[in-house]
């Protein structure tokens, strides 16, 4: 005992408490952080996916305060509504809107990107941020496993659709936000139609993030610099993504949570690859949640791989046809 406490009142553990926190301080003073971004986003437009809560929400409200135009993507007109309320009595924007998008219908990305390039011809900035975990195993009335529809397939054919707007709008920028967790995700194209079944939700939600991470790398490839797409970790955030987990995860979750980024924290990597000039001029790549230029699973990097997702996903979304072969200028 008293070996012990002799031990810890030694002052070289002071001095390592005191040096750990200096360092941490600095590193945390060293991170990029929004508010010290000048860059004004006025006369271009914007499209935040999943913006009624969350990490979504955030990157929305810095993207209206930086007065661009700015669409909500949300798919419930409800939560949409409180959201696009509270954007813009927070930034005076008065071109925020709210459109209805539904990620894990097809349908429902074609009717969103149909109305939206109706009314608009540039698009410089498209955050794919909506996703979720935890969904039950279930195929879509269009054939699709739903987690897969909600996080891949969907943002693939929303991205796809509105290429030609971001073509036009360059130098724009797609911004997808993945997770660490793709780290875990293994590959295999017939999990897309629910075929093959993985394990575990978690699983799945892993595989999820891991093919965001190839479709970023395989559309850069394919637009050759005209756009530029990046993925990110927004790093471990407290938000919804786990309303679909029963009680005691979620339960297990909220006491850990103490560690975890708020949404507004988890929305800034997402925001300095949407409009930090950093960026400019990088693609292809994956962030890491403190903005550093992390190296994904090498297998995300693979374009055998990248070229087979590619078409599985042209295939399954209906993409490809006349008129709509975009981003296969390769
Ligand atoms: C990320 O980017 C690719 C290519 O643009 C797209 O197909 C993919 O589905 C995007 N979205 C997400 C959330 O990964
Ligand atoms: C998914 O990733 C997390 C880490 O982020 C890991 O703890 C978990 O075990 C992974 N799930 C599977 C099934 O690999």
């Amino acid at each position: 005992m008293d070996a012990l406490s002799s031990v810890a009142s030694h002052p070289v553990w002071f001095a390592c408490a005191l040096a750990l926190s200096t360092a941490l301080w600095v590193r945390k003073k060293r991170r990029w952080a929004p508010g010290t971004c000048p860059v004004d986003l006025s006369g271009k437009t914007a499209i935040v996916t999943g913006a009624n809560s969350g990490i979504g929400k955030y990157v929305a409200l810095d993207l209206a305060r930086r007065n661009a135009h700015t669409v909500l993507a949300c798919r419930s007109l409800e939560r949409g509504r409180a959201a696009l309320e509270e954007i813009r009595r927070a930034t005076g924007n008065p071109r925020v809107e709210l459109r209805l998008l539904d990620t894990s219908s097809m349908a429902s990305v074609r009717d969103f990107a149909q109305k939206f390039l109706e009314k608009n011809k540039r698009l410089d900035i498209l955050v794919n941020n909506a996703g979720a975990s935890g969904l039950p195993h279930t195929i879509t009335v269009e054939g699709l496993e739903l987690s897969f529809a909600t996080n891949v397939l969907g943002p693939f054919l929303l991205t796809n659709l509105l290429l030609d707007a971001l073509k036009a709008s360059a130098p724009a920028r797609i911004v997808n936000v993945s997770s660490s967790m793709h780290y875990w995700g293994s590959v295999d194209v017939r999990c897309l139609t629910g075929e093959e079944r993985m394990k575990s939700s978690s699983q799945v939600y892993n595989s999820t993030k891991l093919m965001n991470v190839i479709f970023t790398t395989e559309l850069h490839r394919r637009l050759r610099g005209t756009v530029s797409v990046n993925a990110l970790h927004p790093g471990i955030v407290k938000t919804e993504i786990m309303r679909y987990y029963s009680w005691w995860a979620r339960l297990l979750f909220n006491m850990c949570s103490f560690f975890l980024k708020t949404p507004k924290e988890g929305a800034t990597s997402t925001i300095y690859c949407a409009v930090s000039q950093q960026v400019e001029g990088i693609s292809g790549k994956y962030f890491d949640s403190d903005c550093s230029l992390a190296v994904p699973l090498p297998l995300a990097e693979d374009p055998a791989i990248g070229q087979k997702f590619w078409e599985a996903a042209e295939r399954l979304t209906g993409l490809g046809g006349a008129g709509e072969k975009l981003g296969g200028n390769k």
